[in-house]
């Protein structure tokens, strides 16, 4: 088939003051903060709600309980993050904690609340791997979903913000007077399959995590790293993308999908067993099935390399049903309806690639290097969660640093703009009807050797292959996004290999084995470990 020309088009132009690239807790928490100040538009890649917030299950961390205290709380952020996190970050998130969780419980998220002996109504603070307290506000086991519904519900009703759904965000376009500000985003409209422009005085990136880039992983389609990406090519500093958390415990099951099994579920009681029930978690560690979430995640990977065995089991089943139905409804009756009954038998898991712990480097107000754009949530790298991010402490990372990015923003409301032309994006490229079965190709490459190459357990060897591997993709793809009309699964493969990159370079740089980098060439612990620090010659 001949290729389609497009004939050259006018670049359609959106303007806002305030734009946030992402829907999920972290953008519209910002975007709900601002939204009575400035005109704000929420770019989606699918719709509003789809994103890994919804699918928190485990909930959010804070210090609720009168014999928890801030201070154990940032001490066990520190333990699990291995000696990498940045500890007056920690300090000032742990400290902020209270005081999200009351504006989310205002904007009417339903945090479990239970009678404790005297009577009073009380938050029920569940346990996860790495805390030393019951601290873990939780909606039962789907507390992302009510996270996400409450804030887009709150975002559907403000006259200030503007939503584009099915919107791809490509690029930031940086300033020609002023290179260190950026005016606005080339954005792909998947509806109407053409490029926009949106000019913005402020661009903030909440786009979630990469995890994507590995074959297996509890996350959803969207979390192909774009964020991290584009800050990358626009020269923004990027952090500790070595350190990618594998979830121990996804769902084992052909028809499962990417289902989690949260951690909630060992904070209640459960323990990891082979198949004959032998429990195996206290030879790795004291803490046992609450140990960290890298411990955890090694030692079902090293059991299940050492008895050749497809997964490792969860097993609650000797919780009283009633609990078990209360506790983790959605849970239960997602493994239900694939024949497994958890009060009765052990659920199978395998670990899977989670959460992104590095990013873009931002600073305590959520800036970047770039003057007027910011990164929050899973896209930020701000020093929290150093080599090993604990569990539950990213939806409250989203909401503190969508907050103090609203402060910094507020104070800047009165600055004015930079106006100058934006140059129109090109239409002239064609569609190419190779294209889908090479980027498929691609696509699926690139996550089975990220999974066998970079995964739980690397060398410098396997490193070096995948690097080598990752040069030729980049150099096809790169070829494909300057020839050919952009796609949604161009765009994302572009992103996924930009961030399998910086992954390899970040864990060459890194001469030790550290909380979730682990090589087998350098086994031990530096005395000083610094985050990796990188960023693009320009
Ligand atoms: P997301 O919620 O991932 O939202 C990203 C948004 O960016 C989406 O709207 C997406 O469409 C949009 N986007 C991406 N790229 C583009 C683009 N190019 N253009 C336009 N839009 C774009 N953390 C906890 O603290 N507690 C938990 O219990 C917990 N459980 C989890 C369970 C699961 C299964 C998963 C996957 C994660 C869990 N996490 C948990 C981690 C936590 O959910 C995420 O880190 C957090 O929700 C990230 O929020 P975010 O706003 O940064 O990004
Ligand atoms: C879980 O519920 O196990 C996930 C918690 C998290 O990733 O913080």
């Amino acid at each position: 088939m001949l290729p389609e020309k497009r004939p050259m088009s006018q670049t359609i132009e959106h303007r806002c003051d305030l734009l946030i690239v992402g829907s999920g807790a972290a953008g519209l928490s910002l975007a709900l903060k601002m939204a009575d100040l400035c005109d704000v538009i929420v770019l989606s890649k699918s719709d509003i709600n789809e994103g890994s917030t919804r699918y928190a299950q485990g909930g959010i961390a804070a210090v609720f309980d009168d014999t928890d205290s801030i201070d154990d709380h940032v001490k066990d952020t520190l333990n699990a993050g291995a000696g990498l996190c940045d500890e007056a970050v920690v300090a000032f998130t742990v400290r902020n904690a209270k005081e999200s969780m009351e504006w989310l419980i205002n904007k009417g998220v339903p945090f479990d609340q239970e009678k404790n002996e005297n009577g009073e109504t009380k938050f029920h603070l569940t346990r996860e791997g790495g805390h030393s307290h019951r601290r873990i506000l939780h909606a039962a086991d789907a507390t992302g979903a009510a996270v996400q519904k409450t804030l887009s519900d709150n975002v559907a009703n403000h006259p200030n913000i503007r939503l584009f759904e099915r919107y791809n965000a490509i690029d930031l376009i940086k300033s020609k007077i002023s290179p260190d500000h950026c005016v606005g985003a080339y954005v792909w409209n998947r509806k109407k399959e053409q490029v926009e422009v949106i000019r913005s005085r402020f661009t903030t990136l909440a786009t979630g995590g990469g995890s994507k880039v590995y074959q297996y992983t509890s996350n959803p389609d969207v979390s192909s790293g774009d964020g991290v990406a584009m800050a990358w090519r626009a020269g923004c500093r990027i952090a500790n993308m070595e350190f990618n958390q594998f979830h121990p415990t996804c769902l084992f099951h052909p028809d499962a999908g990417n289902f989690l099994i949260s951690e909630a579920l060992r904070g209640e009681g459960a323990f990891l067993c082979h198949q004959d029930g032998t429990k195996f978690m206290h030879k790795f560690d004291e803490r046992g099935d609450l140990a960290p979430r890298d411990i955890v995640a090694r030692a079902i990977d090293f059991e299940m390399k050492r008895l050749g065995a497809d997964c490792m089991y969860l097993d609650i089943s000797h919780k009283p049903t009633d609990f078990v139905k209360k506790h983790f409804p959605n849970i239960y009756s997602r493994c239900c309806s694939l024949g497994i009954d958890i009060t009765t038998q052990a659920i199978p898991v395998v670990p899977a690639a989670h959460y992104t712990c590095g990013g873009v480097i931002t600073d305590f107000d959520a800036r970047t290097n770039l003057e007027n754009v910011y990164a929050i949530g899973e896209t930020a790298y701000t020093g929290l969660h150093g080599a090993n991010r604990m569990a539950s402490n990213s939806l409250l990372e989203c909401i503190v640093f969508a907050h103090a990015a609203a402060k910094h923003i507020v104070k800047r409301i009165h600055e004015t703009w930079i106006d100058e032309p934006i140059q129109a994006w090109d239409e002239s490229r064609v569609i190419d009807s190779d294209e889908l079965v090479i980027i498929q190709h691609n696509w699926h490459e690139l996550r089975l050797f990220m999974w066998d190459y970079v995964g739980i357990v690397r060398t410098n060897k396997r490193l070096e292959r995948a690097l080598r591997r990752i040069n030729l993709l980049k150099q096809e793809i790169d070829e494909y996004y300057s020839n050919f009309k952009v796609s949604n699964n161009m765009l994302e493969l572009r992103n996924l290999v930009c961030v399998a990159q910086l992954i390899v370079m970040c864990a060459m740089q890194r001469k030790e084995s550290r909380g979730l980098h682990y090589n087998l060439d350098y086994p031990g612990m530096l005395d000083n470990p610094e985050p990796t620090i990188i960023q693009k010659e320009m």
